[in-house]
């Protein structure tokens, strides 16, 4: 019998892809998620590529007694926990909401799982921790600098309590801070769906490209960097999500049953905004319309990640490059606009 996973927010973009990753490890995921700020269409693309349907409950996390019953009838060995908004901008309007929710949902998760005595918890961090570090490649022990939003202060907060949670009960945990997740399955069956007009960079590129805006706005061409636009550490979706099989596998093969640790995971790589979308007219054969648009606030100069410690600990190194991020980007773009070459 495949040990079974509990995957939040498991049809959100790294969510599905990671599904994608624990099915191939040979384990069985088991998918919450309150579709949000996910379609249910992913579950279908999921079932394509793995050839079976994976049970998904339509719910919101934040449910004490229906996560301890998903813990019991699956015996859950571990959960991976993505559910949370994720909108910066939209954090700093509806800072409560944010609380309540992504904060909410992590104690009332973990309640659950200290009650039915499940053991390994990854949780989804991200490189806004460090907000703008003074000497990038960041590492782990880098200084957390106070949080640029609300959202940030989530992720900051979060790891805050399950370290103290770590502590004080038989948990083990790791938080996985996240650089630029991009790209999409090779299959092209799931990838990134924004809603409405993009905030991330790869999906506005690849819009653009496909014709459905007509420029991209780079926000910012006179920053203290060479080229004058922000610097950013990409990694493909797939090799982020292969990191979450080798997290979970590291915590369980941990001897206490109390463990806490973070990694940060990005390809150790720095490419600018004009890098990235040459980058992309070069590997994908489009040229790209853009002008450069006052800077965007909230924005970090340059951040890229040290991954020396993910890479010793967790013997996990990224596998693709960022050509190969943006031809899977654009397959999936292609995709979805229904003229897929
Ligand atoms: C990247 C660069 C923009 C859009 C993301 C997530 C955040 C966190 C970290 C997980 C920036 C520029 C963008 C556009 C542009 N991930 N840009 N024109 O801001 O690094 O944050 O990764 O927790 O949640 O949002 O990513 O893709 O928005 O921006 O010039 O139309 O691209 O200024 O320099 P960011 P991004």
């Amino acid at each position: 019998m495949n040990p079974s996973i509990l995957v939040t927010g498991g049809a959100g973009f790294i969510g599905s892809h990671t599904v994608v990753a624990l099915a191939a490890a040979g384990y069985q995921p088991i998918i919450v998620d309150d579709f949000s700020n996910s379609e249910a269409s992913v579950l279908a693309g999921i079932e394509k590529i793995l050839g079976y349907q994976v049970p998904c409950y339509a719910e919101d996390c934040n449910q004490y007694q229906l996560l301890r019953k998903i813990f019991r009838e699956h015996q859950i060995v571990g959960v991976i926990h993505f559910a949370a908004y994720k909108a910066v901008g939209e954090s700093m309007q509806e800072p409560l909401a944010y609380y309540q929710n992504n904060l909410g949902s992590l104690i009332t998760l973990m309640d659950a799982m200290l009650a039915e005595g499940v053991p390994n918890l990854i949780f989804s961090s991200s490189c806004t921790v460090y907000g703008n570090p003074d000497h990038p490649p960041v590492t782990e022990e880098t200084p957390i600098k106070p949080a640029a939003s609300v959202y940030g202060n989530t992720k900051q907060i979060g790891e805050e309590i399950i370290r103290d949670v770590c502590a004080a009960k038989p948990l083990k945990a790791i938080s996985l801070r996240y650089f630029n997740p991009v790209g999409a399955h090779p299959s092209a069956e799931i990838g990134e769906l924004p809603r409405g007009i993009p905030n991330n960079l790869v999906p506005f590129i690849t819009q653009t490209a496909a014709g459905l805006r007509s420029e991209l706005t780079i926000f910012g061409g006179d920053y203290p960097t060479p080229d004058g636009s922000c610097i950013r550490d990409y990694i493909h979706v797939m090799d982020l999500a292969e990191a979450h099989v080798s997290a979970l596998q590291f915590a369980d093969h941990q001897p206490s049953t109390q463990y806490y640790n973070t990694f940060n995971l990005g390809s150790g790589n720095g490419h600018s905004v004009l890098e990235l979308v040459h980058l992309f007219e070069k590997t994908c054969k489009t040229p790209l319309p853009y002008r450069i648009g006052p800077r965007r606030e909230g924005d970090v100069v340059a951040v890229w990640a040290d991954v020396q410690k993910s890479s010793a600990m967790l013997k996990w190194n990224t596998k693709r490059s960022l050509e190969q991020a943006l031809e899977d980007a654009w397959r999936w773009q292609l995709k979805l606009s229904g003229n897929q070459t």
